[in-house]
C-alpha cells in the first residue's frame, strides 16, 4: 500500500543524460529522510538565506518566514499546506521527479504545486540538472503565498493546457514566459533590482551573477519580446527580464494568447543575449564569458 516512492532522476545513456518523466502523486515519506538529508537541507538553506538577504524579493524572504521554513529540518508538506491552503487555496503535492508537460500544467491550473519529494546528494550541493526538493520547496513555494503571484501560476497552468492543445510551437513560446519569469525573473523594488525567479534563488552562483555581474543584460518585462527570446539551459542566463510588480505579470497574461502565437510564429526568435531598440535597458551586458552557441 504505502510503498516507498521512487526517486526518478535523469538517466545516463549513450546519448548522454536524458530526462525521465513520471506522473505519480505520492505522500512525502518524511520519516525516511536520513540525518544526511536534513544536513544537506540545512547547508543549502543557511547558505542561500545569507546570500539572498539583500538580493531576493522582500515577499520571498518574508513568506519563507511565514511558512516557518528553517534550517532545522526538511519541512513537512502537510505543515506548509496548512498555511498555504488558508492563504491562497494552493496545495503542495509530492511527486517523484519531472512531470510530462500536460500533467504539470493540469496541476497548476487546479492550484496544485508539484514538489519533488527527494533531495540532492551532498556531492550535488552546487549543481543538479533537475528540480529536487530544495529547488521546488525553497525556490517555488514561498511566492505561492502571494495572492497575485498565486493567480499568475494558475493562469499559466490554464494557458499551458491550452497551448498544449494548439501545438509544439505555441508550447515552446509559452515556455519562454515561464523561464524568464517564474524561473529566472527579477523584480524592481524601491531599493533596487531583486530576485524572485526560483531557478536563481536556488542557485548560489546565479543569485550573485544575475544582479552583480556586468556580463548579462537586464531588460524591462515585455510579454511578446520574452515569448520570442531563446534561453540557456546549460549556463547562467545572458538576459534577465525585470517586472515592476506581480500585478504587471498577471495583467500581461489576461488576454488570450492564441492570436499572439499566430503572430509570433511568423517572426524570428531572438538570440538569448541580443538587445533590441525597443528594449527598456536597465543594464547592457558586456557579454563576458558567453558561449557563442547553445541557446534553446
Ligand atoms: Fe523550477
Amino acid at each position: 500500500m504505502n510503498a516507498q516512492p521512487r526517486r526518478v532522476e535523469h538517466q545516463q545513456t549513450d546519448k548522454g543524460s536524458v530526462p525521465v518523466y513520471t506522473t505519480a502523486v505520492v505522500e512525502q515519506p518524511w520519516s525516511t529522510y536520513k540525518t544526511e538529508d536534513h544536513a544537506t537541507w540545512a547547508t543549502l538553506f543557511r547558505r542561500q538565506r545569507e546570500i539572498l538577504e539583500n538580493r531576493a524579493a522582500r515577499e520571498f524572504l518574508d513568506n519563507q518566514r511565514k511558512f516557518g521554513m528553517t534550517p532545522d529540518a526538511i519541512p513537512k508538506f502537510d505543515d506548509l499546506n496548512k498555511v498555504l491552503r488558508k492563504a491562497t487555496g494552493w496545495e503542495l503535492i509530492g511527486v517523484e521527479g519531472l512531470l510530462p508537460e500536460l500533467t504539470f500544467f493540469d496541476h497548476l491550473a487546479n492550484r496544485r504545486f508539484p514538489v519533488t519529494w527527494w533531495l540532492r546528494r551532498p556531492d550535488q550541493i552546487d549543481y543538479i540538472s533537475e528540480p529536487d526538493l530544495f529547488h521546488d520547496l525553497f525556490g517555488h513555494v514561498p511566492l505561492l503565498l502571494n495572492p497575485v503571484f498565486a493567480d499568475y501560476m494558475e493562469a499559466y497552468g490554464c494557458g499551458g493546457v491550452k497551448a498544449h492543445g494548439i501545438g509544439a510551437e505555441a508550447l515552446s513560446t509559452l515556455t519562454r514566459l515561464y523561464w524568464y519569469t517564474v524561473e529566472f525573473g527579477l523584480i524592481k523594488q524601491d531599493d533596487g533590482l531583486r530576485i524572485y525567479g526560483s531557478g536563481i534563488v536556488s542557485s548560489k552562483g546565479e543569485s550573485i551573477h544575475c544582479l552583480e555581474s556586468p556580463a548579462p543584460n537586464r531588460l524591462g518585462f515585455d510579454l511578446e519580446r520574452i515569448m520570442r527570446t531563446r534561453y540557456r539551459i546549460d549556463t547562467y542566463q545572458k538576459t534577465y527580464f525585470v517586472i515592476d510588480s506581480y500585478e504587471q505579470l498577471m495583467k500581461a497574461t489576461e488576454p488570450d494568447f492564441t492570436p499572439i502565437y499566430t503572430r509570433l510564429a511568423k517572426q524570428e526568435s531572438i538570440p538569448a543575449g541580443q538587445i533590441l531598440q525597443a528594449d527598456k535597458v536597465y543594464h547592457q551586458g558586456t557579454g563576458e564569458g558567453w558561449a557563442n552557441d547553445g541557446d534553446v
